[in-house]
């Protein structure tokens, strides 16, 4: 078992509740509540490759049979994402905390909602994002996209968009009544005249989402066999990176710099989810996080649990800044001096104590000896997972600019 803090369910224990929390999340009255799927049947693997543009020395992301994707949901989602009549007051999208400058994250600390409430979060990339095996910072329950995606549009707790039951009805009529959006809706919906459902929002901004592929940093360029990819200081932090000294590959491996993965050909029986405690807070020397948020513990409300977070892909972070579920580390540099001393030490107010000394920390997170020259060099290999042309693609931007 290669997480042995914490017994798992496997992926196939509970893939089988999306069509639950459609029915929980979705109002009475808004049509057949199907409007999901288009009727036109999965893309077999290699269709899917080529739609999402997924060069050979990357897996194919996995997509359910609930929500096939195409060009045309794709693109319906595209617009959605970008679009302010998505959240209740009409001030917020998608995009307000996913800029692609910033590799779609928004460079807050944590994120601020339609309405003014501070989420408890720092937002996230969302680039290869469709590879992890869980979603969101803390939660083994979101196993699909689309789990997660209906969270920010409806939730009241924080506010993100705010549509809200008593205001959804109005929200999906803005669509419904739009030229550009009936057009949009029919070509990524063929089958289904149910008109606009949040159903059908949540599965083409999830496809917009599945489609957002970054594969072209200097670092895929090596790995795709282009020896000169990365420059020597570069591949010393990869090494040292990959080093029994400084432990990050245990729990950033693989094709996103994650072990949280699983693509289109993962057998859900080994498909795991992985989260750790990584000593950031130790409050009083009792193992506790800020009340706010203690991670998975959250959720489970194990005592054990407390601190367990995602291991969060590293793909272009070095554009994401500021770091961490709650964005409490400021530079790259500061990540891996956290890292060097095996946990972070506050020394005084609310949240004082020493998170080396985190009695639910993890065993890989045990300190090490680093130069200055050394951590610059890791420094210099995590802005190798930098991909320019993601971050511009005219694919991924505003469709109304
Ligand atoms: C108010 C800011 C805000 C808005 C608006 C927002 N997000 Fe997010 N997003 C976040 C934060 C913060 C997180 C981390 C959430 C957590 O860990 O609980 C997140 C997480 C995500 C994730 C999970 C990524 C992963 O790797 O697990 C996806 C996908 C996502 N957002 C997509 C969207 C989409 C699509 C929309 C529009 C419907 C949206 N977000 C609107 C702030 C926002
Ligand atoms: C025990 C597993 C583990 C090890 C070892 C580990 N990390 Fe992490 N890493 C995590 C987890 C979990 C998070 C998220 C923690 C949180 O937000 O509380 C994270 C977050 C990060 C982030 C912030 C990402 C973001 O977008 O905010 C960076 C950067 C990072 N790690 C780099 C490294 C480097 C460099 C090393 C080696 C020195 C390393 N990690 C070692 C598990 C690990």
């Amino acid at each position: 078992m290669p997480f042995p803090h914490r017994s798992l369910p496997t992926f196939r224990d509970i893939f089988g509740r999306w069509g639950l929390i459609l029915a929980l999340a979705i109002v009475a009255g808004s049509g057949c509540g199907g409007g999901g799927g288009d009727g036109s049947g999965a893309l077999d693997e290699t269709a899917v490759r080529q739609l999402l543009r997924i060069p050979a020395h990357m897996a194919v992301p996995a997509v359910p049979e609930f929500n096939p994707i195409t060009a045309e949901k794709i693109e319906l989602g595209r617009h959605l994402f970008y679009d302010k009549r998505l959240s209740a007051n009409g001030t917020q999208s998608c995009e307000s905390c996913h800029h692609q400058s910033l590799a779609f994250t928004d460079g807050a600390v944590r994120s601020v909602g339609s309405t003014g409430v501070v989420h408890p979060r720092n937002s996230q990339g969302l680039g290869n994002a469709m590879y992890n095996a869980s979603f969101t910072w803390s939660n083994d329950t979101f196993v699909w996209l689309e789990d997660q995606i209906v969270v920010p549009i409806i939730s009241d707790n924080p506010v993100e968009l705010g549509v809200t039951d008593n205001v959804r009805a109005e929200v999906l009529s803005r669509f419904e009544t739009d030229p550009l959006y009936q057009s949009l809706f029919a070509a990524a919906f063929p089958n289904d005249d149910a008109g606009v459902t949040l159903n059908k929002i949540i599965f083409a901004l999830t496809s917009f989402c599945r489609a957002l592929v970054t594969s072209n940093s200097p670092y895929d360029r090596l790995l795709a066999g282009e020896d000169s990819a990365l420059t020597a200081r570069q591949l010393d932090g990869l090494r040292l990176f990959n080093s029994e000294r400084f432990e990050c590959f245990h729990c950033h491996s693989g094709i996103n710099l994650t072990v949280s993965y699983r693509d289109f050909n993962s057998d859900p029986e080994t498909v795991t989810f992985p989260f750790f405690n990584n000593g950031l807070y130790n409050i009083g020397g009792s193992g506790d996080y800020p009340i706010h948020d203690q991670g998975l513990f959250n959720l489970t409300a194990d005592p054990a649990d407390r601190g367990l977070f995602r291991p969060q892909s590293l793909r272009n972070v070095a554009v994401t800044a500021p770091y961490m579920h709650d964005g409490s580390i400021a530079t790259l540099e500061e990540v891996i001096r956290h890292y060097a001393r095996g946990g972070r030490l506050i020394e005084n107010g609310p949240n004082a104590g020493d998170g080396r000394l985190n009695p639910l920390k993890s065993g890989l997170i045990r300190g090490f000896q680093a130069t200055d020259e050394e951590v610059a060099a890791v420094v210099a290999f995590l802005k190798s997972l930098t991909d320019e042309t993601f971050l511009t693609d005219p694919r991924f931007s505003n469709p109304f600019q």
